[in-house]
Order: structure tokens, then sequence, then C-alpha cells
């Protein structure tokens, strides 16, 4: 059954075919992923590359992030939008450099309680800085796990979120959460794209619902509101 292979494919195909290249991969410094992932909750990767490297060069640690002026965070910031990120950012930065003496909480419920972290930022955080075994449920991810395994709930429905969630959670390699969890999301946006995915170089097509039964951009299925 492909529940039980799926993730020794993965990662396999990422071994020997990905080679997506990203400032923040490999990263294991959690000051450095939660800025990562912080600027990526409503930013694209390719838009979102150059902030990163710009504020881990201006504050290379989080000491140099708290102790900066409103002013100068914001300007950093500018372009990027949704400035309650930046708020955010800015007050959780202090808030580790003044109360926990600089040192990052290290738990997954420890890291959810972080102004501007929700279950996915907490997810990310946990399983890239200290490989702690949560799976990252965002659209990449929901659009690979729908396509290869038929699942017609909406994913902006309760029952499709708990479903993926749950089905997410099972495949993760647990011995490797780090790995795994950025071989998905690569996957994701290099071979099972959103349009014209790479089907004909896909690992998984054999066993894929939605190419098997024809029915690529069908899936995932969103709820009309
Ligand atoms: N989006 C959010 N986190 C990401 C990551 N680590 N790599 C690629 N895209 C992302």
């Amino acid at each position: 059954m492909i529940i039980n292979t799926f993730s020794k494919t993965l990662l396999k195909w990422n071994k020997s075919q990905n080679s997506r290249s990203m400032p923040w991969k490999g990263e294991k410094d959690p000051y450095r992923i939660w800025l990562s992932e912080i600027i990526l909750q409503q930013t694209r990767v390719e838009q979102g590359w150059e902030y990163y490297t710009r504020f881990i060069t201006t504050f290379p640690s989080v000491k140099e992030l708290a102790l900066a002026s409103d002013k100068e965070v914001f300007k950093l910031w500018e372009g990027l939008g949704y400035y309650s990120r930046c708020r955010n950012l800015i007050a959780t930065a202090r808030h580790i450099y003044q109360e926990r003496n600089s040192v990052f909480p290290q738990t997954y419920e420890e890291i959810l309680k972080l102004k501007g972290v929700g279950p996915y930022t907490a997810a990310a955080i946990a399983s890239f800085s200290y490989n702690l075994p949560y799976a990252v449920v965002d659209g990449n991810v929901q659009r690979v796990l729908a396509r290869i395994f038929g699942i017609e709930d909406p994913i902006d429905s309760t029952s499709g979120k708990k479903r993926f969630h749950a089905l997410a959670q099972e495949l993760l390699d647990k011995k490797n959460p780090a790995i795994y969890n950025q071989a998905i999301m690569d996957f994701g946006a290099t071979v099972c794209k959103p349009l014209q995915p790479l089907c004909s170089q896909c690992p998984f097509a054999s066993d894929c619902v939605a190419f098997k039964e024809n029915k690529i951009a069908q899936f995932p299925v969103k709820s009309k509101k």
C-alpha cells in the first residue's frame, strides 16, 4: 500500500532529483527558520528570498533584531505587506531576547505560543530546527496528498483540514522530519505543481489517483464560498 512506501519514495526522489535551492534550506538555527517562515507566511518564495537574506545580514541573531528600532525593522520589511507580521516579528524578538535570554523555545507547544506563530509555522520551526516529528501542512502538501490519495474533502473545510493533517502526520518520516518536510514542499512546488504538473517525472504516478483517473486539474478540491 502506498501509505507504507510514500516517505521512502519521497526521500529517494529528494536525494536523486530535488535540486531546489533556497537560502533557508538545511538551516537549523531556530531564529533563522522562524524568520524565514514568518516571511513566507503570505509571501512567495521568489519574493521572500531577498528579504530573508537582507534580514539575516542586518540582524544575524535575535539580539540585533531585538535591539533595532521599530522604524529600522519596518524599513526592511517595506514591500512585503501584511504589516502585522512585522509587528509580531519585533515583539517576539524582544520577548526572546529580554525574557528568555535569547534562547528560542524548543518544544512545539512553546513555539506555538509565540506571537504570529500558528500550527503550520510551529511545525516548520519544530521540525527544521529540532527535527521534532511534526508534519507541515501547507498548500503544497495539501495538493500533493489530495492528488495522490484522491482526497475529495475541500482543503478549506473543517473535515478536510483534519483529514489532511491526520494523513500528513501518518506519512511523516518520524526519523527524518526536517528532510521529509522540506522534501514534500519542494516536491509540490517543482513536480506536483498547481498547473502543468510534471507527471511524467513523478515517482508516484503509478499510484496517483488523480493521474490514473485523469483528474489532475480537479484536485485539490476547494469549497466554493
Ligand atoms: N514555504 C514555507 N516554508 C517553506 C520552506 N521551508 N520552503 C519552501 N517554501 C516554504
